[in-house]
């Protein structure tokens, strides 16, 4: 079986007092396409920086086709690129009819 192309197992983070991510999974195959969901305060933004290695797990392990990584900064992360859609050229107000071509053009890992 091949390795997916990227996997988060058991992230955790903390900022103080506050849970941030306790435990959380992520796993990407090559050519699929997610949403990550979720209120507001869920830990979204939290993950997607520490996929991109700009903000540092408490825990968990990063791996990219089976190979585990460790991430101390951005420009360490380089075959990872995160945006956000209105960076990537699609309109918020569009955000829901953007085609799948549109966000894997936008979230190329
Ligand atoms: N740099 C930080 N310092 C302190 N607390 C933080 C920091 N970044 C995130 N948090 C806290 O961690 C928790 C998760 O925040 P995060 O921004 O990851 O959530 P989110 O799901 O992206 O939320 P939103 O839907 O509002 O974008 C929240 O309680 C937030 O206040
Ligand atoms: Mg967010």
């Amino acid at each position: 079986m091949t390795a997916p192309a990227l996997a988060a197992t058991g992230i955790k983070k903390r900022f103080g007092g506050v849970v941030a991510l306790d435990g959380a999974e992520f796993t990407l195959e090559t050519g699929e396409i997610h949403a990550l969901l979720g209120a507001n305060g869920s830990g979204k933004s939290t993950l997607c920086k520490i996929i991109a290695g700009a903000v540092g797990a408490d825990a968990g392990e990063l791996s990219l086709a089976g190979l585990a990584v460790a991430f101390a900064s951005p420009a360490d992360a380089a075959s990872i690129y995160v945006t956000d859609f209105e960076r990537a050229g699609i309109p918020a107000a569009s955000t829901r009819e953007a085609s799948a071509e549109d966000v894997a053009s936008a979230c190329a890992i």
